[in-house]
């Protein structure tokens, strides 16, 4: 078997040894990243006359067909191919002869590994923040398209006060607003290339990192070679903000699980996004929404798992490091597969806007518009509060409706047996941001306009 270090070794790597260090399992995936690394590399070794003009264009020859046989599935992986970057530095070798040979000049695998999982925690990024933008669209559009229908909005899950329906998905899609914020963050923040570190020290060759970074399309170039090639600090903050994003789709699935109950009966999912029991018959089961709780388990686990590989790690590279690529794989596709899964059952789910507004309506969700019709008129809030919480306890208690003790009881009366009418007390949540009609037409437009700029940011 050949390996990159053939020369040092007198025998071969042990089968076992093969077995438990090699990637090339999971890091095939890398394999555009990888090409495009290399690309870079070889024209910037050109430019820096260490290949001719014809070596350069052998070389690039050889990656464009061993790009091709990677992309058809016709690649020949070989025993020694320990990850996908020996692979395809193999194949170019064997393509372009002498040229092929020349092409891992002042380059290790350790700045090449680092650029390849930088240009593909990029891409990726991007393209969840797109998804997640797309989820939040149908938050609006339902929203939009909610009215003023209205629900309990709960404290412990208790009911407290009623809120529009508009008003509680917008708050999921603010949260979301946050992570996609997180997301152009930590993307800003990892695009730089490593590329031009070497194993550890730089090179004594004429090497040009501004170039291969220019090429690859980073922002900058690493400022210190040893950091290069150790941080993984762009994983750890992926995985956070991916963990968040999960997160927050296990507290949206878990409002649908709540909803959808036999219980609550506030929303009935549509059959694409439901499934079936094999022995109840009439079951119709959220499974995505358990599945959203859930997952973020898995997602923490990926997050928690990779700091506890960088903890205590010396300079510079480790293979540990290797550690990081199979977390940061589940993350993005685990994220992918929720948003997207979430992003259909929130468009097609039935929201049954009469159970809710049963639910709100109980007299006692306006307990605290009470206690501001006091307040309005001079009473102190702490004695405002202690009045209104008697004529509860003397209602619950059997005395009488709330309706009729307020209507009886001279510091409230008339106006204020008003506010417990069905949908009144919605209406009243007026101040910025609040739960109510007026308020929520306002926060409606405002977010419109933050997911437009959003999407804007990752054009
Ligand atoms: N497969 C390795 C990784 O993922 C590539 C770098 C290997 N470098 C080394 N010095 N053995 O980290």
């Amino acid at each position: 078997m050949s390996t990159l270090w053939h020369g040092r070794f007198e025998g071969d790597p042990a089968d076992e040894l093969m077995a438990y260090t090699a990637s090339i399992g999971f890091d095939v995936r890398l394999a555009p990243d990888d090409i495009a690394g290399s690309r870079a590399h070889v024209q910037m070794l050109g430019h820096v006359d260490l290949l001719s003009e014809s070596e350069v264009a052998e070389v690039l020859a050889a990656l464009d067909q061993t790009a091709a046989e990677l992309a058809s599935g016709d690649f020949v992986f070989a025993p020694g191919d320990e990850d996908i970057h020996t692979a395809i530095e193999r194949r170019v070798t064997e393509l372009a002869g002498q040229a092929g040979a020349k092409f891992h000049t002042g380059r290790s695998r350790n700045d090449q590994v680092a650029t390849a999982l930088r240009l593909f925690a990029k891409r990726e990024l991007a393209a969840i923040a797109a998804d997640v933008i797309a989820l939040q669209s149908v938050l609006l559009d339902r929203a939009a398209s909610a009215g003023d229908a209205y629900l309990p909005g709960y404290t412990h899950l208790q009911r407290a006060q009623p809120v529009l329906l508009a008003h509680h998905l917008l708050a999921h899609g603010w949260a979301l607003a946050r992570d996609v914020d997180r997301l152009a963050d930590a993307r800003a923040r990892l695009d730089v290339s490593p590329l031009g570190a070497g194993a550890v020290a730089g090179s004594s060759l004429p090497l040009d990192p501004d170039m291969t970074a220019a090429e690859l399309g980073f922002a900058a170039r690493f400022e210190n070679s040893m950091d290069a090639v150790s941080d993984r600090d762009f994983v750890a903050e992926s995985l956070f903000v991916l963990a968040m994003v999960a997160i927050h789709l296990s507290r949206l699935g878990e409002e649908i699980v709540f909803w959808t109950s036999e219980e609550a009966g506030f929303a009935t999912l549509d059959d694409a996004y439901a499934t079936g029991s094999s022995m109840l018959p009439q079951k119709k089961n959220p499974d995505i929404a358990e599945l959203a709780r859930a997952k973020a388990g898995r997602l923490i686990g990926n997050l928690t798992g990779l700091l506890a590989v960088l903890k205590g790690l010396p300079l510079a590279y480790n293979r540990d490091l290797q550690e990081d690529k199979e977390p940061l794989f589940d993350a993005v596709d685990q994220v992918r597969l929720g948003v997207r899964a979430m992003t259909g059952l929130m468009s097609s789910i039935a929201f049954n806007t009469d159970a809710m507004a049963a639910a709100a309506d109980a007299p006692t969700a306006a307990a605290t518009d009470l206690a501001e019709h006091l307040v309005a008129d001079g009473v102190p809030f702490r004695d405002a509060h202690a009045i209104v919480g008697d004529l509860v306890r003397r209602s619950l208690d059997g005395e009488a409706s709330l309706a009729d003790l307020v209507q009886a009881d001279p510091r409230l009366g008339e106006d204020a047996a008003g506010l417990l009418a069905p949908g009144v007390p919605v209406t009243r949540r007026t101040t910025p941001g609040g739960a109510g009609p007026h308020s929520v037409r306002a926060q409606i437009t405002n977010f419109q306009t933050r997911i437009l700029a959003d999407a804007a940011r990752f054009d």
